[in-house]
């Protein structure tokens, strides 16, 4: 017999397609999912992710001529359990538009300028704190393709976060704080909790001396438990 698997608590978790933002019925299931019994491969293994996901590059800006248009930062992301604790070797992929608001995809229509020297994402592994670091630049805002409302996007990061095991995997987005547009943004508002949204945009770090005179933005990802970041398409 399947078991419906228990709702998502609707106040931190979006419940699936978003009135405003067409593609989240493409990255949703369109059928409840089923519960089924785990098995013991399913639970313990593979432990071969990082084997099969090798790390791509951490700086998506680059450096000298070759550096990306863009407002340079450094984004500090840890990966912490629901008690607070690093979740070390979890495999991290990130990826974001550029400074125009363009994304290094095929499906991406938008009418912004390719910068030939920003990459676009990164695939890093969490070190003995749970830390991920990935030199960048900040990410602009972009419209929305194929909604005849015409809005706009805030600045944001995709993450996706592997865990020891295939099934374990967080995907969500992360937000700027003080952007404008995180007001009106259907996804950020599809998490119905204000603390719960809150947990999605990053906090500016205090201004250090830094070589480069980069913005530092901090950020946490909370794998499980009560307060798990929400996962967003
Ligand atoms: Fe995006």
């Amino acid at each position: 017999m399947k078991i419906q698997i228990d709702k998502r608590d609707p106040l931190t978790q979006p419940q699936g397609v978003e009135p405003g933002y067409p593609q989240t019925a493409v990255r949703w299931p369109s059928q409840p999912l089923q519960k089924r019994p785990l098995t013991a491969s399913e639970l313990s293994g593979p432990q071969d992710v990082l084997r099969r996901l090798a790390p791509v590059r951490g700086d998506l800006a680059g450096h000298g001529a070759k550096r990306a248009i863009g407002q340079l930062i450094y984004l500090k992301a840890r990966v912490v359990d629901e008690d607070g604790a690093p979740v070390p070797g979890a495999v991290v992929e990130i990826w974001h538009c550029n400074a125009a608001g363009k994304y290094i995809h095929p499906n991406d229509t938008h009418d912004a300028p390719v910068d030939p020297n920003f990459y676009g994402a990164a695939r890093v592994v969490a070190g003995d704190g749970g830390l991920v670091e990935l030199r960048t630049i900040k990410p602009a805002a972009y419209p929305v393709p194929d909604d005849p409302a015409r809005w706009w996007r805030p600045p944001h990061v995709h993450f996706s976060v592997w865990g020891r095991v295939w099934l374990s995997r967080l995907v969500t987005q992360m937000f700027f704080p003080g952007e404008p547009l995180n007001e009106t943004d259907a996804v950020l508002n599809a998490i119905r909790d204000p603390e719960a949204r809150e947990r999605c945009i990053a906090r500016l770090a205090a201004p250090v001396k830094h070589p480069e005179q980069a913005l530092v933005y901090e950020y946490q990802l909370v794998v499980r438990g009560r307060r798990a970041t929400p996962g967003l398409p």
